[in-house]
C-alpha cells in the first residue's frame, strides 16, 4: 500500500515553554520537525505528507526539506482536529496516516507494523502498556481509587484510519464541541474500535523541556540500530 501522512504542526507548545514552538526546536543536527518528517519520507509506503502549519508560521518556510516535492502545507487551526482536518482536504489516498510533529523518535520497525494494520476497517493506532500502577484522583489532592493498569495503554502516533471516515469523525466531534487530543478518540465517538498495535515506549511526544534531551538520545540509540 501507498499512502499520505498528516503531520498536525501548528501546536504553539504551550508546555513547553520556549519562545518558538517546539517542533522548530533543534534536536541534533535538525529541528524536530525536519527529524519527524525525514523518518516518515523515508518508509517506501509513505509517498507524500501533508503537514498543517499555522497561518502566523515564520518557521516552516526556512526548513530546506519544503522544497521536496512530497512535502505540501496546509493552515493550522484553533485546535488539533482543525488542523487535522484542514490537512486531510488535501489527501487523496484511501487510507492515511496521522503522526504528530512532536514525536520525532519513530522507528521503522514501528511504522512497518502499524502499516501492517492498516488495512483493518476499524483503524489502527500505536500504543504502549502503561508500566505504572494506576489511581484515580478524588479531585482533592488524595487518592479515590486504584485503576487495573492490564486495560491501560499509552495511545501514541502515527493513527491509521480510512480517509473519508476519518474526515467525518473529526467534523462530527467538532460540530458537537468536543476536545478531542487524537484522531481515534474521534473514531470511537463515531463507533469504531481502533486496533491498538503494540509500539515502542521511547516513541516520546515532545511535551516539557526535559524531553528534549530523551529524545535526542533516543534518536541517537535509533541511528546506531539503524531503526
Ligand atoms: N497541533 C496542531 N494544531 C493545533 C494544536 C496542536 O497541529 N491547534 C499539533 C502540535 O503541533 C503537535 C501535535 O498537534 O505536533 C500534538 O499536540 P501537543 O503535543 O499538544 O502540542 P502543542 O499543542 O503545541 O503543545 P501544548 O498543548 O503544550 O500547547
Ligand atoms: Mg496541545
Amino acid at each position: 500500500i501507498k499512502m499520505t501522512a498528516v503531520v498536525p504542526a501548528a501546536g504553539v507548545g504551550k508546555r513547553m515553554g520556549s519562545t518558538i514552538p517546539k517542533q522548530y526546536l533543534p534536536l541534533g543536527d535538525k529541528t524536530v520537525l525536519e527529524h519527524t518528517l525525514m523518518r516518515l519520507l523515508s518508509h517506501p509506503a509513505i509517498e507524500r505528507v501533508v503537514v498543517a502549519v499555522s497561518p502566523e508560521d515564520q518557521w516552516f518556510g526556512t526548513l530546506p526539506l519544503v522544497s521536496d516535492p512530497r512535502i505540501a502545507r496546509a493552515a493550522g487551526g484553533r485546535e488539533r482536529a482543525d488542523s487535522v482536518l484542514n490537512a486531510l482536504t488535501q489527501v487523496t489516498s484511501e487510507q492515511v496516516l496521522v503522526h504528530d510533529a512532536a514525536r520525532p523518535c519513530l522507528a521503522m520497525e514501528d511504522l512497518d507494523a502499524l502499516l501492517a494494520a492498516a488495512n483493518q476497517p476499524q483503524g489502527a493506532i500505536l500504543a504502549s502498556r502503561v508500566r505504572d500502577t494506576m489511581k484515580r484522583g478524588d479531585g482533592c489532592g488524595a487518592i479515590a481509587e486504584s485503576v487495573s493498569r492490564n486495560e491501560l495503554w499509552h495511545a501514541l502516533t502515527p493513527q491509521c484510519f480510512n480517509t473519508r471516515e476519518l474526515q467525518r469523525a473529526l467534523s462530527k466531534a467538532l460540530e458537537q464541541g468536543l476536545t478531542i487530543t487524537d484522531e481515534a478518540s474521534a473514531m470511537e465517538l463515531a463507533g469504531f474500535h481502533p486496533l491498538l498495535v503494540p509500539g515502542r515506549a521511547d516513541n516520546i511526544k515532545i511535551t516539557q523541556p526535559e524531553d528534549l534531551a530523551l529524545a535526542g538520545f533516543f534518536l541517537q540509540q535509533l541511528k546506531e540500530n539503524n531503526s
